[in-house]
């Protein structure tokens, strides 16, 4: 009662309105947006409108308490603060799933706690499934599963940002599937499926390569021109023209490029591992400096080069260059990982200059 005739009174000069509301009311404050109100049947309203927020403070700056029901309600919060976060979805028995191998999964990790926006996990234990992580916004399990009969048992733990935290057991089955159910080899590839990660391998037809056969063999680049793929020390020559880097002979269109002093030079490159080459490209200096035709040797061992000859043939394919880019295909793909470009014919007076890139698909 007291509380009421307090209000009322401060209500003369600071609030516009202090009418008697709908009949179940005793008092209705209404401030433009505020509303506090006290019914008949006991019940008591603070209410904000725009969003605006409701603030209980006891005392302004003091060290009053706000009770409720006998409890000092400051009291319980710092309790609830404290306490570590709280699993949901997990039960104290932990979490289980069975997902089959190849399947893209990802299971939430979810918690309660004060400080829930700066929850983070970690695995603290057990067997966790290869192709499977912890990843973040939103924090989850996910990836692929691995293509096996396992169950793979593992511990989580949930830390707050005050180092409290909560653990939690998950527990995954997962199953071997036959994945060449399912077309997973494309451009006639053969599939066979195995326990791997992946589950499965293709076996691609000539032309085709990666995982799954969709790369194009003759369209993909080895990388030549890309030092990040082949670095310089793979670039090798023999007999350079003066001041000229065998590292000038990847295909860049700009700068340098790689000179030889005559018909007996060449260029190397080591791919880095073996590989099935199905074009080359070469591009001159200018119109002066480039290659009108050339040879191509190929080795596996960097010692023991051969020649590559026409199609069913023992005479040697004769490639051709210009000025500009120019395309060439092999006359049936080479398997190599050294590769040496010989100039042969060029304008004469001057030296044979070219930038080189080979397309093909690593074995
Ligand atoms: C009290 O009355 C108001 C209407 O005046 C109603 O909205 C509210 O639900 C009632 N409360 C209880 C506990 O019955
Ligand atoms: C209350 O304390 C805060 C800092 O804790 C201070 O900024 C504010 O001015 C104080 N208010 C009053 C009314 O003393
Ligand atoms: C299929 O994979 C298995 C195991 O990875 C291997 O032993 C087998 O030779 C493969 N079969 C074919 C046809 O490639
Ligand atoms: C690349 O290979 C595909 C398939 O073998 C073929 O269709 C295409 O014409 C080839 N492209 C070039 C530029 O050789
Ligand atoms: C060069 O190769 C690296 C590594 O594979 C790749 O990240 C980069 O994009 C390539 N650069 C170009 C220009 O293709
Ligand atoms: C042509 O290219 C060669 C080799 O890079 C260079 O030495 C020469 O100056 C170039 N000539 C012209 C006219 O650009
Ligand atoms: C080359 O020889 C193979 C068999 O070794 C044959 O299948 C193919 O038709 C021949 N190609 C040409 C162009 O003669």
């Amino acid at each position: 009662m007291a509380l009421i005739i307090g209000i009322t009174s401060i209500s003369l000069c600071l609030i516009t309105s202090a009418i008697a509301g709908s009949p179940g009311d005793v008092l209705q404050l209404d401030y433009p947006n505020v509303k506090i109100a006290a019914q008949k049947n006991g019940t008591f309203l603070g209410q904000s409108g725009q969003n605006g927020d409701i603030y209980i403070q006891p005392k302004r700056n003091g060290s009053g308490t706000v009770m409720f029901d006998g409890y000092d309600l400051q009291e319980i919060i710092d309790i609830i603060n404290n306490m570590p976060p709280i699993w949901r979805l997990h039960g104290h028995v932990g979490y289980s799933g069975t997902f089959e191998g190849g399947s893209g999964i990802a299971i939430p990790l979810e918690v309660l706690d004060p400080e829930s926006q700066d929850v983070r996990f970690e695995l603290v234990a057990g067997d966790f499934p290869t192709g499977l992580s912890i990843v973040k916004n939103p924090w989850r399990i996910q990836g692929i599963v691995p293509d096996e009969d396992a169950i793979f048992t593992f511990t989580i733990r949930a830390l707050d940002t005050s180092d409290k935290y909560a653990d939690a057991v998950f527990k995954i089955e997962t199953l071997e599937v036959d994945q060449c159910v399912r077309e997973m080899c494309h451009n006639n590839g053969q599939c066979n499926n195995t326990n791997t990660l992946r589950g499965f391998t293709c076996t691609c037809p000539t032309g085709y390569g990666g995982p799954t056969c969709d790369v194009s063999c003759n369209r993909t680049a080895l990388g030549v021109a890309n030092a990040s793929v082949i670095p310089d020390a793979q670039l090798s020559a023999y007999l350079s023209r003066y001041l000229s880097k065998a590292l000038d002979g990847r295909l860049s269109r700009t700068g340098n490029h790689w000179c030889g002093e005559n018909a007996n030079s060449w260029l190397q490159v080591d791919l880095g591992s073996q590989a099935q080459i199905f074009l080359i490209e070469t591009a001159g200096a200018n119109s002066t400096f480039y290659v009108k035709t050339y040879t191509l040797s190929y080795s596996t061992d960097g010692t023991t080069f051969d020649i590559v000859n026409d199609l069913n043939s023992t005479s040697v394919h004769t490639f051709q260059g210009s000025i500009s880019a120019e395309y060439q295909s092999l006359p049936e793909p080479i398997e190599a990982r050294f590769v040496r470009i010989h100039p042969k014919t060029y304008k004469s007076g001057y030296y044979p200059c070219f930038q080189v890139e080979m397309y093909g698909c690593c074995l």
